[in-house]
């Protein structure tokens, strides 16, 4: 028998409606969709904002998409569980949960019917107060954690994990090298100090930098005031270069950062702020035996040895703000103006 309470109230969503632009963010409210077999609804506590949500609004994410499709944005969201389709075995009414940013990667390697399963990508995403999952798109939340806290882990964190210890096997000792101080650099940080490791964070602001020191960062680089940051990365590692790094600005910092990586380092490719093109040397990536690795999100299973983790260390997701539901779109300005550090969230219920 299914477990149901039944919702007596609409359910409200963000949509991106009929051009792109924080401005074409409209609050839609419709009747709760029908709970399948295997699925469960969710009451949305909170949601948080990945730098690809910001892509996706202003329609930079997909070139090949002339209009927004009305679909409902940002992929990372938390809430309880309200009610229990058929058949449903991994969770009961009450549970903590966050949605998976790729529904259907559960474990194994990524292939392409899994890719597809991304949230407000193909398929509506978490800015809403309730939303249907089934229930493999969901896992346990760390019981320390708020919902708010919660909210931040789907994507940004899974992807700092995968690229420094899931695929990246980080070791205490070693060097990281983490670019910004945006969601995936500072859960980068986060990962690093728990596993022992020493961090260097570039970034444009002094006074994110000296936030970024207070969080365990050990060596500091303003890019803007040291735009040779590589060299400076040389010095710091008595000229052998770092053992990872945490590669987000893509086309402009490729170059330099593989000059600042090690013989025989990591590179995890991950994020394209500082745009898609340019020329890149490939000569230091063979002469340096360096692998250069392109990350995409991750798995349940990721996520679950990620949440171990954070348990066990008690660690705390940082948030720099948090806006309610009716200033989602201040949400979205204010991480255009890139003025936060860590996680911008959004309280929904
Ligand atoms: N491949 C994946 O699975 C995956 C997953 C998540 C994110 N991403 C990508 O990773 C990137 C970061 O995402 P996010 O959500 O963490 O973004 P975010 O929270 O918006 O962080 C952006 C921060 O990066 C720093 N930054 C900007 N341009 C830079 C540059 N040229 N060099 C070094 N740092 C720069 C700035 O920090 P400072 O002000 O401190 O300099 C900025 O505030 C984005 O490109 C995103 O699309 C990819």
């Amino acid at each position: 028998m299914a477990q149901a309470v039944k919702l007596a109230q609409n359910v409200q969503a963000y949509r991106l409606v009929e051009k792109f632009g924080i401005d074409h963010l409209v609050v839609s409210e419709s009747k709760p969709e029908p709970i399948g077999h295997g699925q469960v609804r969710v009451k949305m506590h909170a949601a948080s904002l990945n730098y690809r949500d910001l892509m996706i609004v202003r329609g930079e994410y997909n070139p090949n998409l002339r209009q927004p499709t009305g679909l409902v944005p940002l992929s990372d969201g938390a809430g309880e569980v309200v009610e229990l389709g058929e058949g449903v075995t991994r969770f009961k009414v009450g549970d903590r949960v966050a949605g998976l940013f790729f529904q259907s990667w559960l474990a194994g390697e990524c292939d392409e019917q899994k890719s597809k399963s991304a949230l407000a990508g193909s398929i509506d995403g978490v800015l809403t107060t309730y939303k249907v999952f089934h229930e493999d798109g969901l896992i346990s939340l760390p019981a320390h954690l708020s919902y708010e806290e919660g909210a931040t882990l789907p994507c940004a964190a899974v992807t700092a994990w995968n690229a420094l210890i899931f695929s990246g096997g980080l070791r205490a000792g070693e060097t990281v090298l983490t670019q910004g101080t945006g969601g995936v650099s500072i859960f980068a940080l986060q990962f690093s100090k728990i596993t022992g490791a020493r961090v260097i964070v570039i970034s444009s602001s002094d006074e994110k930098l000296a936030r970024a020191e207070k969080l365990g960062a050990n060596d500091l680089i303003n890019y803007k005031k040291n735009p040779n940051w590589e060299i400076k990365v040389k010095e710091l590692t008595r000229g052998r270069g770092v053992d990872h790094i945490v590669e987000l600005g893509g086309a402009s910092t490729l170059t330099k950062s593989l000059q600042a990586i090690r013989l025989g380092g990591q590179i995890s490719l991950i994020g394209v702020l500082s745009g898609k093109s340019g020329e890149i040397n490939p000569v230091p990536i063979l002469m340096k035996n360096v692998c250069v690795q392109g990350i995409y999100v991750g798995s349940r299973e990721m996520f679950e040895g990620m949440n171990a983790a954070i348990s066990l260390h008690k660690l705390h997701p940082v948030i720099d703000r948090v806006f309610p539901f009716a200033e989602a779109k201040q949400a979205f300005s204010y991480m255009e103006s890139s003025s936060h550090l860590g996680k911008i969230v959004i309280k929904i219920a």
